[in-house]
């Protein structure tokens, strides 16, 4: 390995850069090292902090340990049906394949799942998936998958930057050369060369006020490869998880896993209704999350909210015992945060904006962007697997399915590399200049209000409901927000100071909240995690195939077009009935 510093930053040079250090971008590392190439994992956070941990019920798999009419047929319907038609056909049909050997390779490599009586993975239930599904360790799920990943990870010689923030990528005539950024801790500069990148960065939650994300959360993989000619597609399409704690007021939008619902919660309004016959009679609680967040928030809306602004979920049936074995982490979450005992009582939850559908254009079989050679995508920061709505636990999947893919791949275009592209110095001196800018800036703005502003008004204007009028608003006052974030102001020392890092992250959050805006003011139509009160009924033939595309030329305009999706081969068509195509959109006018 080379390292040398060269003007006031130092050079590291590795076959593939992995961007991003939660499961997809572990995985990927893994794979990418086992190919014999060397590997760079750069994450801003510390290694096993990611929000694959808030990914607490379990990972979808077809298995079939508890129900045997179980493969990967009916969980890639179940995904296209819960996705609204929306997906790449081909990624969803590699996840539901995949999914099983990539589950039983982790506990090869010393995940420990939770067991059936017979030794073998136990699975639950959870919305949208037709069979016990999802293998899972207690509600600790994605906290077990950082581990281990974790643990195969730093036995497998990659070399990994904890504490290392990316803020741009580099780029010569169409292909990737290399990555720029600091270190959190001193702000010192830092000059990636690479023959490939694998984004794994995640999603952009930190723009909105209520979020199940941590602060890693900023979009920041979306921006970066959207300035070096990637495309994104589907950003209309985000997850608000009908679960999210609504008091105290500190810790309102913290995660309340799925599982509680697997495992027999049952939600109420302030009446008392089991609520959600009124949407899903046949599917309850375990409907998909996208229905379920949208009828809490009508019950709310229509006046049978919880005293907190949410609805009830209430698991103390299933008794104390069952509860502090199967979901630990709730327990203690709500007597620790909110001096609630669940064994004893209901919770309050309601929606939290956790994900994001949409993301990084990539090819379904190697995650490379087509716009872009030698970028690759996997995870939160890339699109088309889900389509228009996820479902709960194909996430966790979705991560060791296509990390292995991206890494995998990434690897082959590196070994085709003979040698490292040049960096332009010029660049990477104006990337430099650019982040030490706010420290030379005289005014009065400062980051922290601006970004309280934006995830204001996301969370008001582009959140789990959306009309023309307040997305129209939503994009003009985007746009001013960006011109008060362009003169923010930041204060000390580029040594650990969260004001500057806040300056940088939150450029890339406005980016990410203009294309929401943009695709959500241009799909008129309302489907999974898009829903637009003036347009709750729409033409399904014409919305169904069309996917948003975003690109930004190299003055900054966005565009957001649309491409045709690829068509489904017709022996996958055979294996949908038109009666239960009809089921995946009734309850879309019922807000
Ligand atoms: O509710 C949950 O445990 C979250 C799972 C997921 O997002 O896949």
């Amino acid at each position: 390995m080379m390292s040398s510093t060269e003007h006031n930053y130092e050079t590291k040079s590795y076959d593939v850069i992995v961007i991003g250090a939660g499961g997809a971008g572990l995985r990927a590392a893994i794979e990418a090292s086992a190919q014999g190439a060397s590997v760079a994992l750069v994450t801003k956070s510390l290694l096993g902090k990611a929000h694959t941990v808030m990914a607490e019920g379990g990972m979808a798999a077809a298995l079939g340990n508890l129900d045997a009419a179980d493969g990967w047929v009916p969980h890639f319907k179940d995904s296209i049906r819960g996705g609204k038609y929306m997906n790449n056909w081909r990624m969803a049909q590699i996840h539901a394949e995949e999914a099983p050997e990539r589950v039983k390779e982790l506990e090869l490599w010393g995940a420990v799942f939770d067991r059936t009586p017979d030794g073998r993975i136990l699975q639950r239930a959870f919305g949208g998936h037709t069979y016990r599904r999802l293998a899972h360790v207690g509600d600790r799920t994605g906290l077990e998958l950082i581990r281990t990943l974790q643990d195969k990870g730093i036995h497998s010689g990659i070399d990994v930057f904890m504490e290392c923030t990316v803020t741009n990528l580099l780029e010569e005539n169409g292909q990737v050369s290399g990555a720029f950024g600091y270190w959190r801790e001193s702000g010192r500069f830092i000059l990636f060369k690479g023959k490939s990148i694998v984004m794994a960065s995640g999603g952009i939650g930190k723009a909105f006020e209520v979020t199940s994300n941590s602060w890693e959360y900023t979009g920041d993989g979306q921006a970066m490869a959207m300035a070096i000619g990637a495309e994104l597609i589907d950003m209309e399409f985000l997850q608000f998880h009908p679960t999210g704690m609504v008091c105290p007021a500190s810790v309102k939008g913290i995660l309340v896993t799925e599982a509680v619902r697997g495992e027999g919660g049952k939600l109420t309004n302030a009446l008392g209704e089991r609520f959600m016959k009124n949407y899903d009679p046949e599917r309850m609680e375990l409907s998909t999350r996208d229905i379920v967040a949208k009828a809490i928030y009508a019950e709310v809306r229509d006046g049978r909210g919880s005293p907190n602004g949410g609805v009830f979920l209430d698991i103390s049936h299933r008794g104390a015992d069952y509860i502090k074995r199967k979901l630990p982490s709730m327990y203690h979450q709500f007597l620790e945060l909110g001096d609630v005992d669940i064994t004893k009582g209901p919770m309050e939850v309601g929606p939290t904006m956790h994900y994001t559908m949409g993301g990084i254009r990539v090819n379904p079989e190697t995650q490379e962007s087509p716009t872009v050679k030698g970028l690759f995508a996997a995870g939160e920061c890339s699109g088309g697997m889900h389509g228009a709505n996820r479902l709960g636990g194909n996430s966790l999947s979705d991560l060791i399915v296509f990390g292995r893919r991206a890494g995998l791949y990434a690897a082959e275009f590196a070994k085709q590399q003979t040698e490292m592209l040049p960096i332009d110095n010029e660049k990477v001196k104006g990337y430099a200049q650019a982040l030490v800018e706010p420290f030379e800036r005289k005014g009065t703005e400062t980051p922290y209000p601006i970004h309280a502003e934006l995830q204001h008004l996301m969370h008001t204007k582009v959140g789990i409901v959306r009309e023309e009028k307040f997305l129209k608003e939503a994009i003009a006052e985007l746009a001013v927000l960006r011109e008060r974030a362009k003169k923010a102001r930041v204060d000390g020392s580029r040594a650990y100071n969260p004001g500057w890092h806040l300056a940088h992250d939150l450029i890339n959050m406005i980016d990410a909240s203009e294309i929401v805006a943009k695709a959500a003011l241009q799909r008129e139509d309302s489907r999974g995690g898009h829903t637009r009160l003036d347009f709750n009924f729409s033409d399904d033939k014409v919305w169904r195939h069309r996917t948003s595309v975003a690109s930004r030329a190299t003055d900054g305009t966005l565009t957001v077009s649309y491409f045709d999706k690829p068509q489904m081969p017709k022996e996958l068509v055979a294996l949908f009935d038109k009666a239960e195509e009809k089921t995946a959109f009734e309850t879309e006018g019922k807000f």
